[in-house]
């Protein structure tokens, strides 16, 4: 299939989560089993590594943003081993900025008008370098947009006659609420800003435009489409998406695992695999406690966590029972940014127990990944967790994973208890519920069986004998191209 991929962030190009792997993993996963892929994303000059060429092509699109006419350039770029096709779109005004989203803790207050652009400019390059793909895949509210501007304003085009859309939601907490005003930049008549489209409480809302219009909806886990159409879950749009009945579909993210392999990650100390965990976790651990300025302990267990601090990872539970793991004789190290309370807590458990804690406020991908190979435990307790990919990332890595059994959680990772250890299921310790002693009697049952080790390293070969690729999920993916595509198909005479 012709397949034509847009995200706000994909990496190595721009990162602040998730979305960034599964945008780049999935694309060449695609590509990589014969489909023309092509990844359409924005060019943020301060964040593209400086040395990954992206040349201009000699092409720029022009689109209608509100009153202002706004031209941006297109640059390409290749990735190694990988016959896909990048299109970055280059215009300075929206994204050579120092944050993709936010400024020092706040949204961009032209994010609507930068993201509308966005969209608009992606049906423009399919135009223009005459893509014409089978399908468009919008990923999240930044371009959940694109399928309404398809069917008012570009459907007539000859090369987008027989585009299906395809909207994924990574994350339905953040659905680009904006006041209705904005309505003036999309460039839709204000028919369209009713409860059926883009009308939400009296804003405008991306996202639910999406989820009405597109041909499918994917999500990121089985258990997280369902949780979506529930008021627990749903943020308000629960009933939009209970609507779209059969259409709405959950596909597990897979890992891109060119990027995330102990047995090729040239950023560790040791590369290993599951037939030599043990000796190669062992070095990883050491080289990573030096790196931390931890002592060099093997017979303490190292708990890591890698994360947004935010509500939705569980900080709050962490941080009401950091004190309390902490009598035990065990490591932990946080690497992340958020919100500054988190912030300074971590900061200041590392302050109080330098031989036990250490804190990282900041981005460091490779420090991500020296954390997943030398730590024995994963924190990951989210209070709600559309996929998540630290978990698997950390199964991967032979990183026993502490989870709440919530989203792609629940659908990843299976409680050790002794019959699921015996049978080849058990890879980590799942919470009975959201609360501060469900995690301390996860907690306290990790350290137990660290000191037990042939039950251990069983739950560590369980975790890393499963296949964790893209494989699977991108065959799922074609089938919803599939029918996505089958909705505006040309019957053949
Ligand atoms: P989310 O997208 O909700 O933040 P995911 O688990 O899906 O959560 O993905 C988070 C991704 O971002 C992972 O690849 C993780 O390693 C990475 N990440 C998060 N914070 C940091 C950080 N401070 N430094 C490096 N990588 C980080
Ligand atoms: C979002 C979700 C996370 C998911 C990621 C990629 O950021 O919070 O759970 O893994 O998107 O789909």
């Amino acid at each position: 299939m012709r397949i034509a991929v847009t995200s706000s962030e994909a990496v190595p190009f721009a990162k602040t989560g998730g979305l960034a792997d599964v945008a780049t993993g999935l694309s060449r996963a695609l590509a990589a089993a014969d489909h023309e892929v092509t990844l359409i994303v924005p060019y943020y000059p301060r964040h593209v590594p400086v040395d990954l060429p992206c040349p201009e092509i000699g092409t720029t699109v022009t689109v209608r943003v509100g009153q202002k006419v706004v031209e941006a350039g297109l640059r390409r770029a290749e990735l190694p081993d990988s016959r896909l096709r990048v299109i970055l779109v280059d215009q300075p005004m929206y994204f050579d900025r120092p944050g993709l989203y936010t400024q020092q803790g706040h949204d961009y207050p032209d994010n609507c008008e930068r993201f509308v652009f966005f969209s608009r400019a992606v049906l423009e390059t399919c135009v223009r370098l005459d893509l014409r793909p089978d399908v468009i895949h919008a990923n999240d509210w930044q371009t959940s947009l694109l399928p309404l501007l398809l069917e008012v304003d570009y459907r007539h085009q000859s090369g987008l006659k027989s585009a299906g859309t395809v909207l994924t939601i990574h994350n339905l907490a953040f659905q680009g609420r904006f006041w209705k005003w904005d309505m003036l930049l999309t460039g839709l008549d204000w028919k369209h800003f009713n409860w059926r489209q883009l009308e939400f409480w009296g804003d405008i809302n991306l996202l639910k435009s999406g989820i009405v219009t597109a041909d499918m909806i994917t999500t990121v886990s089985p258990t997280y489409a369902r949780e979506i159409c529930t008021t627990e879950f749903g943020c308000g749009l629960e009933t939009a998406l209970s609507h779209r009945g059969e259409d709405l579909v959950g596909i597990l993210n897979g890992v891109d695992t060119d990027v995330w392999n102990p047995a090729c990650d040239h950023r560790l100390a040791r590369q290993y695999s599951i037939s030599n965990v043990a000796d190669g976790k062992a070095v990883c651990k050491t080289d990573l406690q030096r790196e931390l300025g931890l002592p060099a302990r093997h017979d303490a267990p190292l708990f890591g966590m890698i994360s947004r601090m935010t509500e939705q990872k569980g900080f709050d539970l962490i941080a009401a029972t950091a004190e309390r793991h902490l009598q035990h004789d065990l490591q932990m190290v946080f690497l992340g940014t958020g919100q500054s309370h988190y912030e300074n807590l971590v900061r200041d458990l590392a302050s109080r127990y330098p031989d036990k804690v250490a804190a990282f406020v900041g981005f460091d991908e490779g420090l991500a990944h020296r954390i997943e190979a030398g730590a024995d435990c994963y924190f990951m307790p989210s209070r709600f967790e559309p996929c998540g990919l630290n978990q698997m990332y950390s199964l991967i890595y032979g990183t026993v994973p502490v989870v709440n059994a919530v989203g792609g959680l629940a659908d990843s990772v299976v409680d050790a208890t002794p019959e699921a250890i015996a049978d080849g299921s058990g890879n980590g310790f799942v919470l009975s519920e959201y609360s501060t002693e469900a995690l301390i009697a996860q907690v306290d049952r990790a350290v137990d069986l660290y000191h037990d080790t042939p039950t251990w390293q069983q739950i560590v070969r369980n975790g890393m004998g499963r296949d964790w690729s893209w494989n699977q999920s991108a065959a799922r993916y074609v089938d919803v191209y599939r029918r996505a595509h089958g909705r505006h198909a040309v019957p053949i005479a």
